[in-house]
């Protein structure tokens, strides 16, 4: 599939009662890089399952292509293009790396897994391996690759490089850099490592408790220090 559009309108969102996405509008168009940033516990993650359908929505329109998927389970939602890597990066720990790569596959013919291994060598070399075995880094590269496989139109990335060691957290970044490239994908990315997020992203949402606090471009936001401090921390760019 080629990149999608994704519009967003008006998102209200949350487990049970409790709403913790409070009236979130983006337009992303097909083929944008967009940052989700925000310090921890804002919303980042409750964003995206929202709109993987993983969240009680409350109120509000997702559309993916066009097409309004907020009341969609979550595996139509895949199956309209919505690519989804978790924060907890799903993989199965009991199944060899190519039989995790398998299952990512959908319909897609089994030789189509070297599309995984071109992008991430290091993943060939581990084919026999148990998701289990992998170390961080591998296991990142597995649940991406997983998601890639079954040719999303739209993918979310949340937090990637979380607890990575920085030589892997270059080579993921360079594969999602070629993936947006590419044309094919629009992608969407939840990073703590905010310079990785800003040199990646063409657009950069800032949230704070569950609402859009900035909005802006990678440079705007890194020309306002007060935006900065306030919704992001001291630490500022890192
Ligand atoms: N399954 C859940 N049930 C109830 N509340 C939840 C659940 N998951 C998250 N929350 C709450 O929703 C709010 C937003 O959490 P969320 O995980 O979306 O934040 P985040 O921005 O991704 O944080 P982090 O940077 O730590 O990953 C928090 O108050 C959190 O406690
Ligand atoms: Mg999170």
């Amino acid at each position: 599939m080629p990149a999608a559009p994704l519009e967003i309108t008006n998102l209200s969102a949350g487990y049970g009662p409790t709403r913790v996405i409070e009236d979130i509008s983006i337009i992303v168009p097909a083929g944008t890089r967009l940052a989700v940033l925000g310090r921890n516990g804002v919303g980042k993650t409750s964003l995206f399952a929202t709109l993987a359908g993983q969240t009680r929505l409350h109120s509000g329109e997702i559309r993916l292509d066009g097409r309004v998927i907020s009341r969609s389970p979550s595996a139509e939602r895949a199956r309209h293009g919505l690519g989804y890597v978790p924060q907890t990066r799903d993989i199965f720990p009991t199944l060899t790396v190519e039989e995790n790569l398998f299952v990512g596959l959908k319909a897609r013919p089994k030789s189509a897994v070297t599309e995984a291994y071109e992008m991430f060598p290091r993943l060939r070399e581990r084919r026999s391996n148990l998701g289990g075995q992998l170390s961080g880094g591998e296991q990142q590269m597995l649940s991406t690759a997983r998601a890639i496989l079954g040719k999303p139109s739209v993918l979310l990335l949340d937090e990637p490089l979380e607890g990575l060691a920085p030589v892997i957290c270059e080579e993921l970044m360079a594969a999602f850099a070629a993936l947006a490239r590419s044309g094919e994908m629009t992608i969407l990315l939840v990073e703590q490592r905010i310079q990785s997020a800003l040199d990646f992203a063409e657009r950069v949402v800032v949230l704070e408790r569950g609402r859009i606090a900035w909005q802006g471009t990678p440079s705007e936001l890194s020309g306002d220090q007060e935006a900065i401090n306030r919704l992001l921390g001291v630490g500022g760019l890192h």
